[in-house]
């Protein structure tokens, strides 16, 4: 067999291997001709070899781009070796979020002093080296520590809590331990998650000495966080922790509900931008106060996956989802939605068809004007 036939016997070979999904093989395999091109091409060869390192770590599938010195040295469970921290670098986000001015202004904060660290060091004072993200379920603080990580171009490790909870009962710190000893290594912006979920964790596959050590394990690590990287605690339970806790932190962010505004902004992001889509922004933002970033992500995506498996338009799976959630709105906000129908183009009969407001009402206000008092 001449040489070229022999690669091209190889790539099917690793072609099959690779659309069967059979990974171990394929390493087998690529080891194989590793081997063989290190005399007639090693640049080749160790190319091969290395990526066969890579995937020697164990990792997670889900992982996205997984990059370097952050990768190879990443902890994993003795036992189960399971990685106890995911890495996300660089990060990637769909869109850019909106956030509130609050909101925004400290997460800037947090990004600008990293950019005037010298500054900062000429008078001793380093950037704020940990924050404490609160706030209810579905508000964006797991996509804040995102968003940080992607300004300041810097990995994102979040400390898997299910792998660390589930790793065998007294290797629990010190797993915990191993992570953040390679978080500080690696210059990050380390993520512990909804860590309350550890200190509520009071089934019996762990004993409660444990918890407790836990908690403390990473508490004592607030005050010791180095400023070459960034610690975010995410929780949705900010009232368990002690205020004791609050204040060890160097900055506090404090994420709600969206406003109407941010509900606007979330609509048109999750709407996608097509433009027959743009009417309907205002007719959904009654339907949606009140909702989290996450509801109103997963609503409006569920509606556009329907739309496009069922080939119907867009707008017949919207009138869908507004008559279902019509009867749970408020009274001001039914209204209102009734006279942002008619505002699109729809007649006064069809917005009382929709909505039950009356059509006396929908006149009197669409006549006079005075649906801006809803629109505040
Ligand atoms: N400000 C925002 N703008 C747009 N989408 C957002 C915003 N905040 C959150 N989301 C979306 O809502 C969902 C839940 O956000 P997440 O950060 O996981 O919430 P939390 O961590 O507070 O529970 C995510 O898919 C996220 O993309
Ligand atoms: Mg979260």
């Amino acid at each position: 067999m001449d040489e070229f036939h022999r690669i091209m016997t190889d790539i099917v070979q690793l072609a099959r291997l690779a659309i069967q999904g059979k990974q171990k093989d394929a390493q087998v395999f690529i080891r194989r001709l590793a081997r063989r091109y290190e005399q007639l091409e090693p640049e080749l060869s160790a190319h091969l070899s290395s990526l066969l390192r890579q995937v020697q770590k164990p990792m997670q599938e889900s992982s996205p781009v997984l990059r370097g010195a952050v990768v190879e040295s990443m902890p994993v469970d003795m036992d189960s070796r399971l990685s106890l921290a995911r890495v996300e670098h660089p990060v990637h986000l769909e869109y850019d979020p909106s956030w509130s001015l609050d909101v925004r202004t400290k997460l800037n904060e947090l990004v600008y002093e990293r950019s005037h660290e010298e500054d900062l060091r000429r008078e001793n004072l380093s950037p704020a080296r940990t924050t404490l993200f609160t706030g209810p379920p579905g508000v964006g603080k797991t996509l804040a520590a995102r968003w940080i990580a992607r300004q300041l171009e810097r990995p994102l490790v979040t400390l898997d809590l299910s792998a660390v909870m589930s790793s065998f009962l007294g290797r629990t710190g010190n797993n915990v331990r191993n992570v953040i000893d390679y978080a500080k290594g690696v210059s990050c912006v380390f993520l512990l998650d909804e860590f309350d979920a550890i200190a509520k964790r009071r089934d019996d596959s762990i004993e409660v000495g444990e918890l407790k050590r836990l908690v403390t394990v990473l508490l004592q690590e607030i005050d010791g966080w180095p400023a070459s990287g960034l610690l975010v605690a995410a929780t949705n339970h900010h009232d368990l922790l002690d205020p004791a806790v609050w204040r060890r932190f160097d900055l506090v962010v404090e994420f709600s509900m969206p406003t109407e505004m941010d509900v606007k902004r979330a609509v048109q992001i999750y709407l996608g931008n097509a433009s027959e889509n743009k009417r309907w922004i205002d007719v959904l933002i009654p339907v949606f106060i009140g909702s989290s970033y996450a509801d109103i992500e997963r609503d409006l995506k569920r509606i556009r996956r329907q739309s496009i498996v069922l080939k119907e338009p867009l707008e017949k799976r919207l009138k869908e989802f507004i008559a279902e959630r019509v009867n749970g709105l408020k009274r001001s906000d039914r209204a209102r939605l009734a006279l942002s129908l008619v505002d699109v183009g729809f007649s006064q009969r069809e917005a009382h068809d929709w909505t039950g407001v009356s059509r006396d009402t929908i006149r009197k206000h669409h006549d006079t004007g005075s649906r801006t008092q809803w629109q505040k």
